[in-house]
């Protein structure tokens, strides 16, 4: 057998665009978009977000499947080929990897609530009634031990079975179902959002954009939020990318997955906004714009906890499809630096990041602000991830690319793309010049250096 024979790889296509799509829209799309879109004054937001999309991240998701791809290996060995063994490089394989287990151990707590507030709403919210008891009832899911170490493990543990199974038994099985239902889910609530008196209101507020309402600090997070939803920065493409055939082709890939993304994130928006203008409430409300407002109106609205079944098991099928991407960055790089086969690959780290996250999954009862800088260790992970080491990832992969893998390589794998060569010029100086600057402007303002 070759090496790549032995390897997972993905049966069809379509499976391969849809565990990608799944890895993209996740808790980004729906919980954080719709949250930092309205804290940052909408359509404008919106726009220098679309902009970032395909100025940055496309280019970069380019990057990364010509990577994993032209290696057919994990990440740290694709970079050590590609490299010719500088440890240097492989160091920022070993970064993504790192990422993708930090990530996963505390992404998958808030993947927990999502499962916590489908059961809560078969039980109508535990009887409670008015804004204050429900937006009361996140904090005391937040502080309860037991409610998130019971859903962080059964969560974990979903997790594990479909990256058991394999590339295309386990994930791409899984990502065929998942999707379709995510699409028909949003759907449903889009059809019912349409409905509502304010959605007139929330077409304007997500797609007028008001210059007077630009900050950098906006254009900052949208950059930052733009590799986020698209999984960039910490191998997890590089990984879905390994598995792929010679003649997919990834610049079309990469376009494909991200616009549906980007519509995920704006059907998001179209959804929950029409249904918070309606009940007089604000889409500026942050972080608990999911687990609090939502709550209260689909407690008030006709069928409402019909609804909010429907919006939470949407919200856990798209943190599990991102997820698994998660752990088989984590799992291949196991299977091909170790040698360990794909069972024990995949239990063991997963009991790791299972370990690792019950901090953070403690952080709003046992363990308050205890580290440095007065963050709890949810907190503190989350700022680890998203500040540092997905922009050191991006920006490497990036140079990578643009100034040390072999220029025939990259044309070779640009290649698959037919008919997209005029292209080629276009987007390697935007790899080289364009997104490095960009990626350095994010992370200095990320970690507070301007
Ligand atoms: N793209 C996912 C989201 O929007 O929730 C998060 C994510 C998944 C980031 C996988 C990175 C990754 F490798």
């Amino acid at each position: 057998m070759t090496e790549s024979a032995e390897r997972g790889h993905w049966g069809s296509r379509i499976g391969f665009l849809l565990a990608c799509a799944g890895s993209a829209i996740g808790l980004g799309n729906i919980w954080k978009f719709p949250y930092i879109a309205g804290e940052n004054g909408g359509g404008i937001f919106v726009l220098i977000y679309l902009v970032c999309i395909f100025a940055v991240g496309i280019p970069i998701m380019v990057c990364e499947f010509a990577i994993g791809r032209s290696t057919q290996s994990s990440p740290v060995q694709a970079f050590d080929k590609l490299s010719g063994g500088s440890t240097g490089w492989k160091a920022v394989g070993v970064l993504g990897v790192l990422a993708a287990f930090v990530l996963l151990s505390f992404y998958s707590v808030v993947a927990g609530w999502a499962m916590h507030y489908v059961y809560l709403s078969f039980t109508r919210f535990g009887g409670a009634t008015g804004a204050g008891a429900i937006g009361e009832l996140f904090g005391a899911v937040f502080s309860n031990p037991g409610i998130n170490l019971f859903w962080h493990l059964a969560f974990m543990g979903m997790t594990t079975a479909i990256v058991w199974g394999g590339v295309s038994g386990g994930i791409e099985k899984a990502s065929r179902i998942m999707m379709p239902a995510l699409f028909l889910m949003l759907f449903i609530l889009l059809a019912k959002a349409l409905t509502m008196p304010g959605f007139g209101k929330a077409f304007v507020f997500v797609f007028s954009p008001d210059a007077s309402k630009l900050t950098p600090a906006g254009v900052l997070e949208a950059l930052g939020h733009s590799f986020f939803t698209l999984s960039l920065g910490m191998g997890a493409m590089m990984t879905y990318g390994s598995y792929m055939a010679d003649d997919f082709d990834i610049v079309r890939s990469s376009v494909l997955i991200s616009v549906l993304d980007t519509m995920v994130a704006l059907l998001a928006c179209l959804i929950m906004y029409p249904i918070i203008f309606s009940y007089g409430m604000n889409p500026q409300a942050g972080p608990g714009l999911v687990f609090k407002s939502m709550p209260i109106v689909f407690s008030q609205m006709p069928f409402g906890m019909a609804f909010s079944v429907v919006f939470f098991i949407l919200l856990t099928f798209a943190a599990l499809s991102s997820a698994i991407s998660l752990l088989e960055v984590v799992t291949s790089y196991t299977i091909d630096n170790w040698g360990w086969g794909r069972h024990s690959a995949t239990i063991i780290p997963a009991a790791v990041i299972f370990l690792f996250g019950v901090p953070s999954a403690l952080s709003g009862s046992w363990l308050p602000a205890t580290l440095p800088g007065g963050k709890n260790f949810f907190d503190s992970m989350d700022y680890l991830v998203s500040n540092w080491m997905m922009p050191l990832g991006g920006l490497f992969t990036a140079l990578f690319v643009g100034f040390r893998m072999d220029v025939e390589v990259v044309k070779k794998e640009f290649a698959s793309a037919k008919g997209l060569q005029p292209f080629f010029t276009g987007w390697f100086y935007t790899v080289k010049f364009v997104c490095p600057i960009a990626v350095t402007a994010v992370f200095l303002h990320m970690v507070g250096l301007f």
